[in-house]
């Protein structure tokens, strides 16, 4: 089982749109997917159908029970891709949890116990923009980290910035045998501006260096009206656009190179359960 936490310090650049939809194309390509919403507003629980529409329990059950009960987990609509949903809409999970001397290893020790390792091969964390000690507890939950970065000023320069701060922040971890988690940054939601491309210039340049912690991967999502459109209509975004005309990846593809990027192992495979041929791991 591996764990991916979506998380930078910046809020609105795609943080839950990505976990949506890599968790979906995942579910797709046959892994069992556990969707975890460790942000207090609910966008993750809300993306796609439930079934049952109302989950009985969630993520503030996982944190306090420290462990994953069965009656945590909701299913969505779509086979293999499950949730377990934000709970908390008058935000005591936070506070709750900076009472707790185990604050950062909470959510972590709940997900690699239990049913989870032998329920899920995959789990992915979609976190809150905002630093706090739920971001830390799902950060320190991740095998790997994933940080979409915007090709804007801002972003970049929170991206450096910020992420480096909570890095530091949860080194300490290490000495408690929580190593740091290496993180792989995609530039996300680009659009064609010349001040765009010389931005990610800028970002590939500090941290193209793959043996270092921070990685920059290849696949750069496009800021594209299918991610918008796949999330109005509550359906993974691979479904939605699986072809598209002109020069611009379809989501798709884009989908799936990101996937094969952070699962060499599924190099190859495509979500319709065919493969490509001459692609492998
Ligand atoms: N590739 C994309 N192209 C265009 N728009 C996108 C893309 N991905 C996401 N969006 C849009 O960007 C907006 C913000 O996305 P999202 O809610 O996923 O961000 P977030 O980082 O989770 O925000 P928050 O910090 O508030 O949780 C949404 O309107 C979403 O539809
Ligand atoms: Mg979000």
């Amino acid at each position: 089982m591996i764990t991916f936490t979506i998380a930078i310090t910046k809020g609105g650049v795609g943080k839950t749109t990505l976990t949506a939809n890599l968790g979906a194309l995942l579910a797709d390509m046959g892994l069992r997917v556990l969707l975890v919403d460790a942000d207090v507003q609910p966008s993750l629980s809300k993306y796609f159908p439930l079934s049952p529409p109302q989950p009985v329990a969630g993520l503030t059950d996982v944190i306090v029970r420290g462990e994953v009960a069965a009656a945590s987990i909701t299913q969505t609509v779509f086979p293999n891709l499950h949730l377990v949903a934000s709970d908390d809409p008058e935000g005591r999970l936070p506070n709750w949890l900076l009472g707790r001397i185990d604050r950062g290893f909470r959510l972590r020790h709940a997900l690699r116990a239990g049913l989870v390792p032998s329920a899920y091969d995959c789990v992915l964390i979609d976190t809150p923009g905002a630093i706090g000690p739920l971001q830390d507890a799902a950060v320190m939950a991740a095998d790997v980290l994933v940080s979409p970065i915007t090709p804007e000023i801002l972003s970049a320069r929170e991206f450096r910035d910020g992420m480096m701060e909570l890095l530091a922040r949860l080194e300490p971890g290490s000495a408690l045998g929580a190593p740091p988690a290496p993180v792989k940054a995609v530039i996300y939601r680009q659009d064609r501006t010349a001040d765009a491309r010389l931005i990610v210039a800028g970002i590939a340049r500090e941290f193209d260096r793959p043996h270092e912690r921070v990685s920059l991967l290849k696949t750069v999502v496009p800021h594209a009206k299918a991610y918008k459109e796949a999330a109005t209509l509550r359906v993974p975004v691979h479904q939605h656009e699986r072809r598209r005309e002109g020069t611009m990846p379809s989501a798709w593809s884009v989908m799936h190179c990101l996937a094969w990027e952070l699962m060499p192992s599924l190099r190859g495979v495509l979500a319709d359960g065919r493969r490509v041929q001459g692609v492998s791991s």
